[in-house]
């Protein structure tokens, strides 16, 4: 190790874990306010985040010379400026696989919940109304479309199977035979896969080509009574085409775990949409994911800050 301590400040809430490794000094500050990170940045050598710090030009610029690397707890690196960051020679590194379970098997839950109105019924017998007239649907037998079929939306597909459903999935950079190996049919376009499924589930990146993939031309080419899932990104299923799509009663329900803006304003208008499932953010929030989130991108940063950046992100 080397003789003078290297510092690591994780800024975003996780579970990192013992802390004590020799050569290094790890502070963890859960829920740091961005002007904390800011101010304290200039005296660190690496940052580690989840998706709730921005990682932009003015946190680098704070962040001065002594910054190396850049720990993202997760998967998605939308929050970080790359671009700006490769132009300073900082290297970005994330934990692809530690949260991928249980991201898939939130987007199962939202859609179990929007087929069984699980939030509607839960809000109406809390405000005293006993509405058993509610009529779900069943998910056996039923067509499943995921958008994206990598690590997520893979998991996806086999708990979507276990449940009984046809899967069919879009996913232009995913080869012919791991399509065979999941028993997952390829649509191949989107609007293909759309007008075939009674369910949709997205699970890509959120890129300059992702967001505004599922607006409300794509939503009307879904079959009337489909349900929508978003447990991805925010904005890759326009939020106002959304609205529209559960308030004309084109959709049967939704389910998201994502907003364009988080925390979202208090008068967004999923709040106040039909049979629409809300989670904050909370796809990779769990005890397992968690541990094996901050031991993944604690491991990555310290081998990166000793030289070995073969595994860059
Ligand atoms: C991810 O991209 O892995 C998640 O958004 C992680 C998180 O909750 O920060």
């Amino acid at each position: 190790p080397p003789t003078v301590p290297l510092r690591v400040l994780i800024c975003d809430e996780m579970n990192p874990g013992d802390l004590s490794h020799p050569g290094f000094e790890i502070d963890y500050e859960g829920n740091l306010p961005r002007e904390e990170t800011l101010r304290r940045l200039p005296g660190y050598d690496a940052l580690i985040t989840r998706s709730r710090t921005r990682v932009d030009r003015e946190l680098l610029a704070a962040a001065g010379e002594r910054l190396r690397v850049i720990g993202r707890g997760g998967v998605g690196v939308d929050n970080i400026d790359l671009e700006a960051c490769s132009r300073r020679g900082i290297l970005v590194l994330n934990a692809p696989e530690s949260n991928n379970v249980s991201a898939a098997e939130l987007a199962v839950m939202h859609l179990m919940a929007a087929a069984r109105g699980l939030t509607r019924s839960d809000r109406l017998t809390r405000a005293g109304e006993w509405d058993r007239k509610f009529l779900g649907v069943e998910l056996k037998d039923r067509t499943l479309g995921i958008v994206g079929l990598g690590r997520i939306g893979s998991i996806v597909a086999d708990r979507a199977q276990g449940l009984r459903l046809r899967v069919v999935a879009f996913d232009p950079y995913v080869p012919e035979n791991k399509f065979e190996r999941l028993g997952v049919e390829r649509a191949a376009t989107l609007d293909e896969l759309l007008t075939a499924v009674d369910f949709l589930t997205v699970h890509t990146p959120l890129t300059d080509e992702t967001r505004g993939m599922i607006g409300a031309r794509e939503l009307a080419l879904l079959k009337p009574g489909a349900i929508v899932v978003n447990a991805a990104r925010g904005g890759i299923v326009e939020e106002g085409a959304l609205v529209e799509a559960l308030t004309s009663g084109h959709l049967f329900g939704a389910g998201v775990d994502v907003f364009v803006e988080e925390p979202p304003a208090p008068d967004h208008p999923f709040l106040h949409a039909p049979n629409l499932g809300i989670t904050a953010h909370l796809g990779a929030n769990t005890r397992e994911a968690q541990e094996r989130v901050g031991a993944e991108i604690v491991e990555r940063v310290l081998a990166a800050l000793h030289g070995d950046v073969s595994r860059g992100a």
